[in-house]
C-alpha cells in the first residue's frame, strides 16, 4: 500500500520499513551465522538471498566469505537500500540485486548452491509454493534456508488477527509445529530444524547490531520526518506500538534447513 497523506490510512509494515530503510528477522547475525552454517556455505557458494531487506545479510555474506551474492527483493525500494549498503560497503562487485517476487523468480532451475530468507515467508500467503520456488533455483544436492517467527503455543494467540493486518497477508505467522508440517512435506531431505524462543531485549540488541549505528541515525531521521508528515505513517506506528510486550513470550522463531535431492524418481 502506497504511503498517503489521508488521515484514515495506514501504511504496510514492509512499506514502511522501505520509507526507512530498516529490516530485520529474528535472532540477527548468529541466526544468519547458524543458518549458512547448516548450507555449508563456503568461498564457491552460489548464493540467492531471497527477500533481501537492506541487504545486511547480502554484503556480510560478500564480506565474510568473498563469495558471490545474488539478492532479490519484491521492492525496488530495499533493492535501492541494499545497492546504496553494497557500495558503502565496498562489495558492490559481489552482489547482483534483482527486482523480483520470489514466487515467480527470473531465474532458471537449478542454479544455486544456497537459497536462503529470513523474515519473508510470514509476509507470503502461500508459503508451500514459495518453498517449492526456492527449491526450484536451487542446483540438486544444494541447500534451502529459511528462518522465520511463528506462535510457540498451539493456542494460536488472541492477536493473530493484527499480526495478520500488520504482515499484510492472512495465514502469516503458523505455529511451531504448523512450521515443522510445512518443513517436512518440503521434499527437501535431511531436513533440520533449530527452534529458538524470541529474547526481546535480545531482539532489540541484535537489530542495533545488524543494522549498524550509522545506518540506524540515519533511519531514526527519515523516520522522524515520515512520523511527522505522513499520517498513514503516524497511524501505523500507533498500532503497533498498541501490542502487548507478553505476545512476544508466546513467539520463537526457526532455522529450517533442508537439502535438494540429488535425482527426482
Ligand atoms: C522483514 S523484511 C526482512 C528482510 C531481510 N531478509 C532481513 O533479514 O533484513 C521482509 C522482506 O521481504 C520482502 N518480500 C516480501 N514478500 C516478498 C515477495 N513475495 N517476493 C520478494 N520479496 C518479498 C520485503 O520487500 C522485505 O524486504
Amino acid at each position: 500500500m502506497p504511503l498517503t497523506h489521508g488521515t484514515q490510512e495506514r501504511a504496510g509494515f514492509l512499506d514502511m520499513q522501505a520509507e526507512v530503510g530498516i529490516t530485520k528477522h529474528p535472532g540477527g547475525y548468529p541466526a544468519t551465522d547458524e543458518l549458512l552454517a547448516l548450507c555449508h556455505i563456503d568461498t564457491a557458494s552460489r548464493v540467492l538471498n531471497v527477500g533481501c531487506g537492506i541487504g545486511v545479510a547480502s554484503t556480510y555474506l560478500a564480506r565474510k566469505f568473498g563469495c558471490r551474492v545474488v539478492a532479490i527483493d519484491r521492492s525496488p525500494q530495499m533493492v535501492s537500500w541494499s545497492q546504496q549498503r553494497a557500495w558503502e560497503e565496498g562489495v558492490a562487485g559481489h552482489i547482483d540485486l534483482v527486482v523480483a517476487d520470489l514466487l515467480a523468480m527470473p531465474f532458471a532451475s537449478d542454479q544455486f548452491d544456497i537459497v536462503f530468507c529470513e523474515s519473508v515467508l510470514n509476509f507470503v500467503g502461500d508459503k508451500p509454493r514459495a518453498i517449492d520456488e526456492c527449491k526450484r533455483v536451487t542446483v540438486p544436492g544444494g541447500y534451502v534456508g529459511i528462518n522465520e517467527m511463528f506462535w510457540l503455543s498451539e493456542a494460536i494467540s488472541a492477536f493473530e488477527g493484527q499480526v495478520s493486518a500488520i504482515l499484510g497477508t492472512q495465514q502469516a505467522l503458523l505455529t511451531k509445529s504448523g512450521w515443522q508440517a510445512l518443513w517436512e512435506a518440503s521434499g527437501l531431505a535431511e531436513e533440520t530444524a533449530h527452534i529458538h524462543p524470541v529474547d526481546v531485549s535480545r531482539e532489540v540488541r541484535d537489530r542495533i547490531h545488524w543494522v549498524g549505528w550509522r545506518w540506524i541515525v540515519r533511519a531514526w531521521g527519515r523516520a522522524l520526518r515520515l512520523y511527522g508528515t505522513k499520517p498513514a505513517v503516524r497511524n501505523a506506528i500507533k498500532e503497533q506500538f498498541r501490542f502487548p510486550i507478553d505476545v512476544m513470550s508466546n513467539m520463537g522463531y526457526g532455522v529450517f534447513v533442508g537439502r535438494k535431492p540429488l535425482s527426482t524418481f
